[in-house]
């Protein structure tokens, strides 16, 4: 694992977007695994950025998020499609059929997740961006005795309801349950960038990068990664022994 510890968040954010422009311009047909979130806002600029600066096409790149709410349309403005559009997709080139979120308003969830599965599987991540859940989450991958491999719904824990109420108008507007990727599929990406930020997230850091590789704790699966880097702001890292 290789992580990096950076001193202000603008350099935090172009060495993440170049990760993935660097793999655009080597692959432009490359598939990218795309998570929602605070801490992916500044990539997402950052990325657009250098897209109009460099004219790095993504018109043939395709992406996959991690995961959505249940029952939120994309229309929705707390849905993970709204976000995407917002925040990346109206704002670059890539086609709108090349784009694929869960649907979290299908009727049969169960065939929403195999219908992605195969997606995933014709279409294998090349660079998967993930943040961190305060619990250890990675995408909707909440702590427990087991972990799904595949896409499967989940019910979210209520910590993580209340670290997200506060891009609702209020706790019971925040879904009970979404449908994400599981870990197995998370770590099939040929490459993962994990980015955290923040001393809240210090401790998780260090559970999920140095700690015992559990279900309890998610992202500490992603020690088994050989392509796995992590970035951090310096809060975050700060109780992790780098030299
Ligand atoms: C959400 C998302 C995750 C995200 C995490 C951290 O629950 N499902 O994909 O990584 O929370 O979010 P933030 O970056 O806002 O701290």
């Amino acid at each position: 694992m290789n992580i990096i510890t950076f001193d202000s968040q603008q350099e935090l954010d172009s060495y993440a977007a170049q990760l993935f422009l660097n793999q655009i311009e080597t692959k432009p047909d490359s598939v990218l695994g795309l998570a929602t979130g605070s801490t992916p806002i500044g990539i997402y600029d950052k990325m657009i950025e250098l897209h109009e600066q460099n004219n790095i096409s993504f018109a043939s790149a395709v992406s996959f998020n991690l995961d959505e709410y249940v029952g939120l349309l994309p229309s929705n403005d707390q849905s993970y499609a709204y976000y995407m559009e917002k925040h990346l997709f109206s704002r670059i080139d890539i086609r709108k059929e090349h784009t694929h979120l869960p649907d979290g308003t299908a009727v049969d969830l169960e065939a929403e997740c195999a219908r992605y599965d195969a997606m995933l599987e014709a279409q294998p991540v090349d660079i998967q961006l993930l943040g961190l859940g305060h619990n250890g989450h990675i995408g909707f991958n909440e702590p427990d005795a087991g972990l799904s491999g595949g896409t499967h719904a989940v019910e979210l824990k209520s910590e993580t309801r209340e670290a997200n109420a506060r891009f609702f108008s209020s706790m019971d507007k925040v879904p009970r349950y979404a449908i994400t990727m599981g870990v197995g599929s998370i770590l099939k990406a040929g490459a993962i960038v994990l980015v955290v930020r923040g001393a809240d997230k210090a401790a998780i850091v260090k559970e999920a990068l140095t700690g015992p590789i559990t279900t309890s704790v998610p992202a500490s699966l992603l020690q088994t990664h050989a392509r796995l880097t992590v970035l951090l702001d310096r809060e975050a890292g700060r109780m992790l022994d780098l030299k």
